[in-house]
């Protein structure tokens, strides 16, 4: 790379669950232009969910090139790349070919229910809680690849030669990015890596009895490595030739990391297909006794790891899409607002979306989605209130949850630090605090998880000194009051517990 130019820009990949995008930020933590585009959902049977990486890959690509292009901005102007992602969703690929074998299998897929099932045996979902911090779940990544590695003819011969590799899309773009079948480096970060359900989540380091467990061999397996360091070069074919690729988290980490909350007790709330609240926790795991997951925050080069407690819901801003392209009362995902709008209230219809199961905190993965309380009198209005309600009932019983588990820690929520599409969503935010019981905050810039990345990616390198750089930077945008009455509240959330149980036990 040339020295000579001055560096004014670090430039964030985030690949998430529906789409790709390349967001360029100045050193103020602004934005300076973005590129984006969306892939193919494929759902091939009830339950699965698959994306293309080759597609996914190409329009990595493609958003890079239109977001420094928007910019006029040429490589030289870039201090650092940092990569944010979708979590779990699987991809095993050639390493000699750089071909795919099989489809990435998304985080939302119920496929491998039956391996969770088997795997659980006697000992139950929590069998390796002690070692990686998850219960046994369809929507972790290690039940994935044995799938694929069971099902696709030949992988497991390749596996066990060595020729496959395995990645979360982290990994994927990254080995894509610094050269592929040339040199990629295979990589991923402590973040990503505590999701494969396959991390020892105190040694950081991949767990040889759970991969024999799941007859992954560990050949496959990247390298763990910091949310902060570089990683590689950009390839020499690519728009990044010589760009330090130096920051990596999962994207719920990532949007904790720019929400600057780096001290123990804060909490950061992310609104996209799912829902994810992240508590920061220190440099000790806490193990959760509601429902939350142990996960990593972030590691910062050869500092100590910073840990979580994660409530992860599955389908919130999801849900908004399926009323748009499954049931085509809404054309666009904003007219939500207007429609939910037109009714004064839910009507009494209370809709679950458990799509995927439910995760946090419940974890069933034999739940399936239910729309309950339902008479004449309900119209498409009150249905769409009940789906943007449910973010906001899911999200309390996260947050109860957190509360729980914060008594142990003497740690107090007063606020949530909130980001995402949805937060643009005023009714929501607002019924959101009334649900919670405690202020709902939003930062001036809501992109929050390429933010994150960007930050990694920035201090690795030296253009940011470190976290202070990130709180200076974080600027309050809007704050939602709590302002319904307690017995409301307290009503509403009770129909709702009573419809969640509606969906249990569905699946035989
Ligand atoms: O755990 C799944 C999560 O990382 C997906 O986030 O924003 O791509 O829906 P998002």
């Amino acid at each position: 790379q040339d020295t000579t130019t001055p560096k004014k820009y670090v430039l964030a990949i985030d690949q998430g669950t529906t789409s790709s995008r390349a967001i360029l930020f100045d050193h103020g933590g602004q934005i300076v232009s973005v590129g984006q585009l969306e892939h193919e959902q494929i759902f091939p049977r009830a339950g699965w969910v698959e994306h293309d990486p080759k597609e996914i890959w190409t329009n990595v690509r493609e958003a890079v090139g239109q977001c420094l292009s928007r910019a006029e901005v040429n490589r030289h102007e870039i201090a650092a790349v940092g990569i944010t992602n979708q979590r779990e969703t699987a991809v095993v690929w050639d390493k000699n070919t750089g071909e795919p074998v099989y489809n990435a299998v998304v985080w939302q897929d119920v496929r491998t229910q039956k391996i969770c099932d088997e795997l659980a045996g006697d000992e139950g979902a929590d069998k390796y809680k002690d070692i990686c911090g998850l219960p046994l779940a369809t929507y972790f990544s290690g039940p994935k690849v044995k799938w694929i590695l069971d099902n696709v003819e030949g992988a497991r011969e390749k596996a066990e030669k060595g020729d496959l590799l395995f990645g979360n899309t982290d990994t994927w773009v990254i080995w894509n990015l610094t050269g592929g079948t040339q040199g990629g480096v295979h990589v991923t970060d402590v973040t990503n890596a505590s999701r494969t359900m396959l991390m020892d989540y105190r040694k950081l380091a991949w767990d040889e009895s759970v991969c024999a467990d799941m007859t992954i061999p560990m050949s496959m397996l990247p390298e763990i490595r910091s949310s902060s360091e570089v990683y590689g070069l950009g390839r020499p074919q690519g728009l990044l030739v010589g760009t330090p690729v130096a920051g990596d988290l999962g994207d719920q980490q990532a949007a904790t990391f720019g929400q600057a909350c780096f001290t123990k007790g804060m909490a950061k709330n992310t609104y996209g297909t799912g829902n994810f609240m992240l508590i920061n926790t220190g440099e000790e795991p806490v193990v959760s006794e509601n429902g939350l997951l142990t996960t990593l925050c972030y590691k910062i080069g050869e500092n100590k790891p910073v840990y979580a407690l994660e409530g992860s819901i599955a389908v919130t801003g999801s849900l908004i899409q399926w009323l748009r392209d499954n049931l085509g009362i809404i054309t666009a995902a904003p007219e939500v607002e207007k429609l939910a709008a037109s009714v004064e209230d839910n009507g009494g219809a209370y809709f679950v979306p458990a799509f995927s199961g439910l995760f946090a905190p419940h974890w069933r993965s034999d739940a399936r989605g239910a729309l309950v309380g339902l008479t004449r009198y309900v119209n498409k209005g009150h249905i769409a209130r009940a789906a943007l309600e449910a973010t906001a009932f899911q999200t309390r019983e996260v947050m109860d949850a957190m509360v729980e588990d914060a008594k142990t820690q003497d740690v107090e929520l007063t606020e949530l630090k909130v980001d995402g599409g949805m937060t643009a969503n005023e009714t929501l935010m607002q019924f959101q605090a009334d649900m919670l019981g405690v202020p709902v905050v939003k930062p001036k810039v809501a992109e929050t998880t390429a933010l994150g990345a960007a930050y990694a990616a920035g201090i690795a390198v030296g253009f940011w000194d470190g976290e202070q750089d990130v709180i200076d930077n974080w600027v309050e945008d809007k704050r939602w009051e709590p302002q319904m009455e307690d017995a409301e509240r307290e009503r509403l959330l009770r129909q709702w517990k009573k419809a969640v149980t509606k969906t249990f036990d569905w699946v035989d």
